[in-house]
């Protein structure tokens, strides 16, 4: 492990596919939000475990531009959730030194929410220990419909290059995934980091997202460390 986790051998920004936390709920016979809750769990233990290990970016999909199409009980479970965390939980945040961010259509949120998301950013912004990512009402897809049409606003009349794009795009500065690990045992991607993930490397575990800890972490970075990535090189 010591040798795997030697920081050149690091990603430097992971993003994470929170997945499983239905079925995490289900095996219990407990009701689906209940298994988000453990997730919520599962993330705050991932977000020091990945801090501690010196990972510089985390971002995490925390809901998806198609989530809405689930049940409205488990939509407004999952609201709630997403407010008590943000309103408790910010500044514990803060205190680990974390420079919270969102990416996503954040405007289709309450305006109690954008308050805290706004402040949370603006309190935190200059945090270095790692900077966590959330993705709420995300959708791949729809970041890159909105980078076109925000170009599109700006009167920019040049040549339409991948870097021109990219500063349109959510999360211009933050460099893209290396390592895109999804837990709960599913071979896909579901729209995160489309754009971003061009050549990321993926890891998969089977393991439901609210039982994936700091070892689950370290199983993903050492597979990690083997890889070569060549980018279309010989
Ligand atoms: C992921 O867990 C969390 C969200 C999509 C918000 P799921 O709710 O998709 O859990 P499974 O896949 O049904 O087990
Ligand atoms: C992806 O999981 C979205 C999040 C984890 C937020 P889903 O459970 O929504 O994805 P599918 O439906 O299995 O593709
Ligand atoms: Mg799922």
């Amino acid at each position: 492990m010591g040798e795997a986790l030697e920081p050149s051998k690091l990603p430097r920004h992971i993003g994470v596919v929170m997945d499983g936390n239905g079925r995490w709920a289900k095996k219990r016979g407990l009701p689906r939000v209940i298994g988000h809750q453990a997730g919520m769990k599962a993330l705050e233990r991932i977000i020091d475990a990945a801090k501690e290990i010196g990972i510089r970016y985390l971002s995490v999909y925390a809901f998806s531009t198609e989530n809405w199409n689930r049940s409205s009980s488990e939509v407004q479970g999952l609201m709630g959730l997403f407010r008590y965390y943000l309103k408790g939980k910010m500044e514990q945040m803060h205190r680990r030194g974390a420079r919270v961010r969102f990416a996503g259509r954040l405007d289709a949120f309450p305006e109690d929410i954008l308050k805290v998301v706004a402040g949370a950013e603006q309190r935190t912004k200059d945090n270095r220990a790692i900077d966590v990512i959330f993705c709420v009402n995300y959708g791949g897809r729809q970041e890159i419909l909105d980078a076109v049409t925000r170009l599109m606003a700006s009167g920019y009349e040049g040549p339409v290059t991948e870097e021109c794009l990219r500063g349109f795009m959510y999360a211009p500065d933050i460099p893209d995934p290396d390592l895109l690990i999804r837990t709960g045992g599913e071979l896909r991607m579901s729209n995160f980091w489309l754009w971003e993930g061009a050549y990321s490397e993926y890891y998969f575990s089977d393991v439901l997202w609210p039982d994936f800890g700091k070892s689950e972490l370290e199983g993903a970075l050492v597979s990690y460390a083997g890889r070569e990535r060549r980018y279309g090189t010989a």
